[in-house]
């Protein structure tokens, strides 16, 4: 199938929004783009190094810059888990293409992340708990994507078939 416009993966920590989108990218045969990397190529410094000494305000603006900033093309975009947060970050989303939200239970998630260490929101006391609240005040706001791919227990190569059918009847 030819990618006519881009697809968008959203999703929280652990997700899988780059491992599918590596993926669904060569399945397309398009370039893959990812938004974290965009904003360290941009900013010349790391997430973790802007967190600390900038502050979460600072990276959420640099976010917003960068999707801004993004060429629209027949792409997959792997977006931060919180760019879904700002309102004004929705209508960049939408016009990249279609918005699909990897979605997966707390507890696999967690699962996926626990033993990275680069995620600056999860350096926190009790990591766990600081997922779940963040997980929950997000689940609604996820779900503005268009549409929404199941991600338990299943491998990236089947997830990208589920996206690439979804995606054959929307575009
Ligand atoms: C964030 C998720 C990270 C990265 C930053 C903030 C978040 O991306 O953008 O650390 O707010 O959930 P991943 O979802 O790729 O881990």
């Amino acid at each position: 199938m030819h990618l006519k416009q881009g697809i968008v993966l959203v999703g929280f920590m652990g997700a899988g929004k780059s491992s599918v989108g590596q993926r669904l990218a060569e399945r397309f045969s398009v370039p893959f783009v990812d938004t974290d990397a965009e904003l360290e190529r941009r900013a010349g410094r790391k997430i973790s190094e802007i967190f600390t000494s900038d502050g979460e305000a600072a990276f959420r603006a640099l976010e917003t810059e960068t999707l801004a900033a993004l060429e629209i093309k027949p792409a997959v975009y792997a977006t931060g888990g919180g760019i879904v947060t700002r309102p004004e970050n929705w209508p960049l989303l939408k016009r990249l293409g279609t918005v699909v939200h990897l979605h997966g239970s707390a507890e696999v998630l967690f699962d996926r992340v626990k033993h990275e260490t680069h995620r600056p929101l999860l350096r926190t006391e009790n990591p766990r708990d600081t997922f779940e609240t963040l997980l929950r005040t997000r689940e609604a706001l996820y779900r503005q994507a268009d549409l929404t791919v199941d991600t338990d227990g299943r491998i990236p190569e089947t997830i990208v078939e589920s996206i690439v059918a979804a995606v054959a009847r929307l575009q």
